[in-house]
């Protein structure tokens, strides 16, 4: 029995294959540091769990609106508008069961088969993967560590072709913690408009930032008007494992969204979504003492593995990830992580996993206490004294 090359050719995800190798080697007595999980370590907070509770006892566990419960819907809309200094109506407001599933139907409204869609290199792997199921090209933009991963217009103009038909945007940037400012969202505008093309703007790690707040695709009229634009619960509320995510759409294109919606999942969790409206309306403190945490881990790590000879890193902007570059050590990256994990018991991603440009570098999720990333670059320095 066969399955379809489309299926065939879906990637795993990497970080979670390194994280069962790790497990692997943490069931044979082994301890390891785990840098390599993208998903903040706290705890959601608690209000956020008691309103759960509360609505499976009050009977929230039937099917809802495939588009979103209201209550969820005015929420987000009240939100990003009082955020964003924008207006946002509920009717162009879609919920969904975390990101992911927007990446796939963003795709799938988007491209054709023989149509190209547009991601930066490095990238979360999703990107690609999706243009690609979608039986459309998958065409990289390289994002270069010796330009800090800043936007490169020209790069990105040269690859827009009369096939181009989508472009994706995931700013604060998974892997590099780069951020994109004013003029960059302007110029891609002039692209998007200039090419028609639609815009699928994964912003999951808005509230993740360091230095002046970043904007979003949903500020700027020309992009917003062709945009799919995306955030959700599982980083700022540390909800990673609740599955809940949402986009704002222009409203031409809300009920083809739902429609897959309603074609794949039915729905969101629905007593999840109620939880979801207290972490909206209640308070917002524990987003701001996360980041001053991951501030602190985010210097320490760099600082760090600064000290390491062999090793340079930048310093990320936004998210929660380090991206140092390793070539100073004069090993390929998949070897590096590979190593790291079973002779020092340091869990990591190749920066190959992220594409070509991520080459040469490794991922270090700061997802973890600052006790542990102590550990781990004590053992990353003991690790390469010993080469
Ligand atoms: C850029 C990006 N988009 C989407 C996701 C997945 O988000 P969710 O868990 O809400 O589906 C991640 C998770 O790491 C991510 O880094």
């Amino acid at each position: 029995m066969g399955i379809t090359s489309q299926v065939k050719h879906l990637p795993s995800e990497p970080a979670i294959r390194m994280f069962l190798r790790a497990r692997g080697l943490e069931a044979s007595g082994r301890e390891v540091v785990h840098l390599e999980i993208g998903e903040p370590d706290f705890a959601t907070p608690e209000h956020i769990s008691v309103a759960a509770k509360k609505a499976l006892d009050a009977g929230q566990t039937h099917y809802c609106d495939s588009q979103g419960v209201l209550e969820l819907r005015e929420a987000i809309a009240d939100k990003v508008s009082r955020v964003r200094d924008v207006t946002v109506d509920s009717a162009d407001v879609v919920v969904t069961p975390g990101l992911r599933p927007i990446l796939f139907y963003g795709a799938l409204m988007a491209l054709d088969k023989g149509d190209e869609g547009i991601y930066f290199d490095p990238a979360f792997a999703a990107f690609p993967s999706v243009i690609t199921f979608a039986g459309a090209r998958a065409v990289p933009v390289p994002l270069r560590g010796e330009n800090g991963f800043k936007l490169d217009l020209e790069a990105l103009e040269a690859a827009i072709t009369p096939r181009t038909r989508l472009l994706t945007l995931n700013w604060p940037h998974n892997p590099t913690g780069a951020v994109l400012d004013d003029s960059d969202f302007e110029a891609i505008a002039d692209l998007a408009v200039g090419h028609d093309l639609m815009v699928l703007a994964d912003e999951t790690y808005e509230e993740i930032y360091y230095g002046a707040k970043p904007r979003s695709v949903i500020e700027f009229p020309r992009l917003r008007d062709r945009s799919i634009v995306m955030s959700g619960f599982s980083k700022t509320y540390r909800m990673t494992g609740w599955r809940l995510g949402y986009a704002i759409l222009p409203p031409s294109l809300v009920d083809a969204f739902t429609r897959l919606i309603a074609n794949s999942v039915s729905c969101s969790n629905t007593f999840v979504q109620y939880a979801a409206v207290d972490a909206l309306r209640g308070p917002q403190d524990s987003i701001a003492e996360m980041v001053e945490e991951f501030r602190a881990r985010r210097d320490t790590l760099v600082d760090g593995l600064n000290d390491i000879p062999g090793l340079t890193c930048h310093m990320p902007e936004g998210a929660f990830y380090a991206f140092p570059n390793v070539t100073g050590l004069g090993m390929d990256d998949t070897e590096l992580a590979d190593r790291l994990l079973e002779e020092a018991g340091v869990a990591t991603l190749a920066g190959s996993v992220f594409g070509e440009q991520g080459r040469g570098y490794l991922r270090l999720a700061y997802t973890t206490s600052r006790e542990n990333v102590l550990k781990a670059l004590d053992r990353i320095s003991n690790f390469v004294k010993g080469l």
